[in-house]
């Protein structure tokens, strides 16, 4: 099929690349120029894994290309797809702005019938505000198809390649059997439901893993006052089939571009319709405190933080990715600043990033881990980042000034941490780690 993706972020870049893996024709557009000129060279405007493999090989075969020139894009392809940006306006709502000025660029540049599908996450009703517009810059008949993205940064052309699941949303059956086959080569996990129940199922997955990831965080700070090992129990919780063992690992709280954003602007698509949507309010607000429990955790271990020497490792939302969007890391280091503490921050990727957003004289950048733990009071990791698990923990205590590990995703092993010599504080968990566990099966 010949495709077009408006929106080169991490949707629309890593969609058009696994599309042109599966052998479809696919030209990507974007409206900044700079950012197709890197495309066009093969340098891609996100730290994802793999990506710059798969993007020369699609281009080496003829298959990707990348332009800003939408109008030719769109008369050249049959199905056109939006994934734009909807950052989230300061009520919290989806901003829509990008959406409605693509849908009236492709209304303009519509040449013969196609089909219009979003990927972008928009609330409810927008795939038919953008019929709306198409409709209003064009004569020629078209198509709106509501196909939701479910890609995690970090992982996102595997979870393209091999989705669990693939939702489309239609109006129009006759186009179900064409939309189903393009999907096909990805997975058999084929849902196809009506537009608005499309829109709806992003909102609600999102909602829901961040839901799972507070109540796992809420739980971990009642086992932290009644002596219980939260990772114990969420691997108790996850054997019953009904819960699953994922999004319960306790931590710092969810970041990213996309949990901060869908869950505020759901709160908002139930608020326009007078419905007040209670628990996903503490959702939110239990993910906002949970960061601040490293602050509390440090402050229990050093007394006061004024002049202390703070070692941060991982600054980024989670591993595998630069992204700092909504970070866990930068309000925890905003605030510390503000409690007269020196900071030494690593990451492996994400320091570039974490400094165009935030910086300080009172901030050391580190070239390693093991650096950003010399003569430090106390470290606190951040971001579950693998080469943090993997740090000699003899050589880290060896180097501070105080052996304080201040471990915010539960990355250690009881039997890493045990006989270390570290004064360590995890999530959710007895300290010193007094879990017991019988590996009989009964
Ligand atoms: C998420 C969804 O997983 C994906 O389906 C959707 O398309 C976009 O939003 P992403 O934001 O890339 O993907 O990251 P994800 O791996 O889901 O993690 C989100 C945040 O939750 C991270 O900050 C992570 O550290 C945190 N998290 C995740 C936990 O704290 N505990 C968990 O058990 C899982």
């Amino acid at each position: 099929m010949d495709i077009a993706v408006i929106g080169t972020g991490y949707v629309g870049l890593v969609s058009g690349i696994c599309f042109a893996e599966m052998g479809n024709h696919v030209i990507c557009v974007d409206q900044d120029i700079n950012k197709i000129a890197a495309l066009q060279n093969l340098v891609s405007p996100i730290y994802e894994p793999g990506i710059e493999t798969f993007m020369e090989r699609n281009v080496q075969a003829g298959r990707l290309e990348f332009s800003s020139n939408l109008i030719q894009a769109v008369r050249h392809s049959e199905l056109i797809i939006i994934a734009v940006g909807t950052p989230s306006l300061p009520s919290g709502e989806a901003d829509l702005q990008y959406i409605e000025q693509a849908a009236a660029e492709i209304g303009r540049a519509m040449s013969g019938r196609k089909i219009v599908a979003t990927k972008s996450t928009v609330p409810v009703g927008t795939n038919e505000k953008i019929r709306r517009i198409i409709a209003q810059h064009t004569e020629v008949p078209f198509d709106i198809v509501s196909i939701p993205e479910f890609l995690r940064e970090g992982s996102a052309i595997q979870d393209t390649l091999h989705p669990d699941r693939i939702v489309i949303g239609l109006d129009n059956r006759e186009l179900e059997a064409a939309m189903v086959e393009l999907h096909s080569s990805f997975t058999d996990q084929i849902f196809v439901t009506d537009i608005r129940s499309a829109e709806m199922i992003k909102y609600a997955s999102n909602a829901f893993l961040a839901t799972k990831i507070s109540f796992i965080n809420e739980i971990s700070n009642i086992c932290e006052k009644v002596g219980a090992d939260v990772t114990e129990v969420a691997q108790g919780m996850g054997k019953d089939p009904r819960i699953g063992p994922s999004f319960l690992n306790a931590g710092i709280g969810y970041g990213g571009s996309c949990f901060p954003k869908d869950t505020k602007a759901l709160i908002q698509i139930a608020g326009n319709v007078n419905y007040e949507f209670q628990l996903l309010k503490s959702v939110v607000e239990v993910n906002k405190a949970q960061r601040y429990k490293v602050i509390e955790k440090l402050k229990e271990s050093l007394g006061q933080l004024h002049d202390t020497v703070i070692g941060i490792w991982g600054l980024s939302f989670k591993p595998n990715t630069d992204d700092i969007r909504e970070a866990p890391s930068l309000e925890i280091v905003e605030a510390l600043i503000n409690m007269g503490a020196k900071l030494k921050l690593y990451d492996p990727v994400a320091m570039g990033k974490f400094r165009e957003r935030y910086d300080h004289p009172s901030i050391q950048w580190c070239g390693n881990a093991l650096e950003a733990s010399i003569n430090a009071d106390a470290v606190c990791l951040l971001t579950d980042w693998q080469e943090f698990k993997e740090i000699s923990l003899s050589q880290l205590i060896y180097q501070m000034a105080q052996p304080i590990l201040i471990d915010g995703r539960n990355v250690y092993a009881k039997e890493q941490i045990e006989g270390a010599g570290l004064h360590y504080y995890s999530v959710g968990r007895p300290e010193p780690i007094a879990a017991f566990r019988s590996q009989v099966s009964v």
